[in-house]
């Protein structure tokens, strides 16, 4: 791909839950050819070509990247397929958006770091909730200094009932549970508005005590597009507090199913000059003559937007292909995140804290 070329040829491996969200962004992006389709389940990948208009589909992810005409795909498969798919889509000379988590273990991470390194091709890493608009907006408050050094932050995810089931609920293509689905996006977003620090140490806890809650009736929650409750080996709810080498901290709790009154997400971050709420809704704090505020930006989206969220990352990626602009999300905070997750597992196993070197 060069960017004199107009357009970029799409093609998306995995047909799930999650790829409407991709399919969507590229059928509304004016700079972008959706080329195919691929999922194991053909009935799936055929539905969503026809629901978006791509010509070809397949269920053999390797025909998808031997098709020349295609520059750049979504990965939108199980997490332990990540590395795999990534690392063959670079070496077939293709961009990548990698769903989040990049993968289940840091020596895959560093992997599909060393393919891209080879590759000289792009990859972005699907942390969505770094192109949010609010997210953008605060990012330039913090970038003029206006919070000062942010030295804690503290960001919760907690469903009552809330575990997807289907490989979700299945460590060995999973990885884990809540921590390495949902608290992937909330510890990333807190390490990249502190300014990515570097990690110093971590201590984790992880309980698997009420299982997955499928007996509960009358109350929906997301399900994994093929829900199986049968199998559950991951934990229910995870917490953590990573500290960093220049002495701030990040606290974080996450869960699939707790005995809690709602679902809660919270996202917060404090400075020595002013603070910031991300979630639920997008509020910045701060002192003028002598008096605390609350700063509420006046935009469209102050809470975390699914649609416009992922039409901007998605728009991000193309025009990262297109050469136009640079990934906010490199393959780098990838390994980065994926250090931290597996880090927190491992100090949950072990009932020790791990200290980086
Ligand atoms: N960014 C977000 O907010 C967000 C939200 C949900 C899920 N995700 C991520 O997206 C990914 C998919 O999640 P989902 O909810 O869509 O799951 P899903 O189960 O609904 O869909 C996954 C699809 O991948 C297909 N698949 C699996 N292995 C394949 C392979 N080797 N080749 C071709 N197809 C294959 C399955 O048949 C299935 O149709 C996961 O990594 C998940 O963490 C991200």
């Amino acid at each position: 791909m060069t960017n004199t070329q107009e357009k970029l040829h799409i093609g998306v491996v995995g047909a799930g839950s999650i790829s409407g969200a991709h399919l969507g962004a590229y059928e509304a992006n004016p700079n972008v050819v959706l080329v195919a389709i691929c999922d194991k389940n053909e009935e799936r990948a055929r539905a969503a070509a026809d629901k978006y208009g791509a010509a070809k589909v397949y269920t053999d992810y390797h025909e998808l990247l031997a098709d020349p005409s295609i520059d750049a795909i979504s990965v939108c498969t199980w997490n332990n397929t990540h590395a795999e798919i990534t690392i063959a889509a670079l070496e077939a000379g293709k961009h990548v958006l990698c769903e989040k988590p990049l993968t289940k273990t840091v020596a895959d991470a560093e992997r599909v770091a060393a393919a891209v390194e080879a590759s000289g091709k792009l990859l972005q890493v699907g942390f969505v909730r770094r192109y949010a608009s609010s997210v953008e907006v605060l990012k330039r408050f913090i970038d003029a200094g206006d919070l000062g050094e942010i030295y804690y932050a503290k960001a919760t995810c907690l469903r009552r009932l809330g575990n997807p089931g289907g490989w979700f609920s299945d460590k060995e293509r999973s990885g884990g549970g809540p921590l390495i689905d949902l608290g992937v996006h909330i510890i990333d977003i807190c390490w990249y508005l502190m300014g990515r620090p570097k990690v110093k140490s971590v201590t984790g806890n992880a309980y698997k005590k009420l299982g997955n809650r499928s007996h509960i009736k009358n109350l929906d929650f997301y399900k994994a597009a093929d829900y199986d409750a049968e199998r559950n080996d991951v934990e229910d709810l995870a917490n953590a507090i990573i500290r960093f080498e220049n002495g701030a901290s990040l606290m974080v709790d996450v869960s699939f199913a707790l005995h809690a009154q709602k679902d809660e997400i919270s996202v917060k971050i404090y400075g020595d000059k002013g603070g910031a709420e991300v979630e639920p809704a997008l509020v910045i704090m701060g002192e003028q003559h002598n008096t605390i505020v609350n700063l509420t930006p006046q935009i469209d989206h102050k809470t975390f937007d699914f649609v416009d969220a992922f039409g901007r990352e998605i728009g991000h990626f193309v025009n990262s292909c297109l050469g136009k602009v640079e990934t906010l999300s490199p393959v780098q905070d990838g390994v980065e995140v994926t250090r931290m997750l597996c880090a927190i597992y491992e100090s949950a196993a072990t009932g020790k804290e791990i200290i980086f070197e």
